[in-house]
């Protein structure tokens, strides 16, 4: 545990981290024996994965971040007060990356003197050690307690801190990086580390013209390959491995059947790749995909039946005009 000023501090809870890697050499080791290759999208974020999906926050055709910090930015008095903010509590931020849509809900939270803390969870430490710099500098007397922890390993952090009462945020549609037994697995877990008087606020990509979602994962200037080449990149830099990034593309399409935006990193050619860290060579064909990641697109009425299933009620769904994001507040019941 790391103190880092007299209001905010990192406790980390990955078990791995100083013997081993997160476990990243057991993910490269299963996903790329298996048929379809595979690697997990949460390695996505080292240091510079991390610069680098900042910058796609940016781009013009990433229109998660934008329409969901629209949403917090009109609406953020009603999505508060909905979540009965005027009593304490922990707002626990699941993925919170830089929290730079969060930010919006900390300040207008500060700023009405509310009685809370805050508890950023994330499974890269880089980012946490940001957004505590970041937060002490803004925001110098907000309670924070950081949580450098693999989304599982938060739940069952709330499940062993149940006494404040919890507002949960897992916000930027990061659930759908799961698939839907995942997300089901997932929600209905949370749901038994959450007391009746607590909240839970959702984060959704939801199903629209399939054009406008692949754009927003193939951008023109190549952000988010690079972003997916990244991940080859820190597999040699923390795997001795010798991936040739030149040899590979990123390709991303949408399976509108499913509603899943897929994303793939494509061997140009006939290569093998060594890994010296798990002492394997893999084969790789020409044109043959390693599947990274998936990014399910919802309705809301499925996220009703799902919620439903695990315990939770829907109290308020607030979305932006064009209806392509929303945030559902969840309440057990
Ligand atoms: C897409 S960003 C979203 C950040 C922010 N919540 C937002 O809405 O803009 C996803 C964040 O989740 C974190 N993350 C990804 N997989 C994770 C996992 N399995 N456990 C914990 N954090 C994870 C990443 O490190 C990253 O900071």
């Amino acid at each position: 545990m790391t103190l880092t000023s007299t209001h905010t501090r990192l406790i980390d809870l990955l078990p791995t981290r100083v013997s081993d890697d997160n476990g990243l050499a057991q993910d490269v080791m299963q996903g790329l024996s298996q048929s379809p290759k595979k690697l997990s999208s949460r390695f996505f974020y080292d240091a510079k994965g991390s610069q680098l999906f900042q910058q796609i926050m940016q781009l013009p055709e990433y229109y998660l971040t934008k329409l969901e910090h629209q949403i917090l930015e009109k609406q953020r008095k009603e999505i508060l007060f909905a979540m009965d903010t005027h009593t304490p509590f922990q707002l626990v931020d699941l993925g919170a990356g830089d929290a730079y849509k969060t930010k919006l809900l900390l300040a207008e939270l500060v700023a009405s003197k509310a009685d809370f803390s805050y508890v950023p969870l994330d499974i890269s430490d880089d980012q946490l050690n940001l957004l505590l710099e970041d937060l002490h500098h803004r925001l110098p007397k907000l309670p924070v307690q950081a949580l450098a922890a693999e989304y599982f390993q938060g739940l069952e952090w709330l499940n062993q801190n149940q006494r404040q009462r919890k507002v949960v945020l897992f916000l930027g549609s990061n659930i759908g990086n799961f698939d839907l037994e995942e997300a089901r697995n997932f929600l209905c877990t949370l749901r038994q580390s959450l007391n009746p008087e607590d909240a839970f606020l959702l984060g959704l990509d939801l199903r629209k013209d399939p054009e406008k979602m692949r754009r927003a994962y193939a951008d023109a200037a190549g952000v988010t390959s690079a972003f997916n080449l990244n991940l080859l990149h820190r597999i040699n830099k923390e795997l001795q491995a010798d991936f040739d990034l030149d040899q590979f593309q990123h390709f991303a399409e949408y399976d509108p059947l499913e509603g899943t935006m897929r994303s793939f990193l494509i061997s140009k050619i006939n290569q093998k790749v060594h890994i010296e860290a798990i002492g394997q060579t893999f084969s790789f064909e020409a044109w043959e995909a390693i599947h990274t990641e998936n990014s399910y697109k919802f309705s809301l009425r499925q996220v009703e039946e799902m919620a439903g299933a695990c315990g939770f009620r829907v109290q308020d769904v607030f979305t932006d005009p064009s209806h392509g994001f929303a945030d559902v507040l969840l309440r057990p019941v």
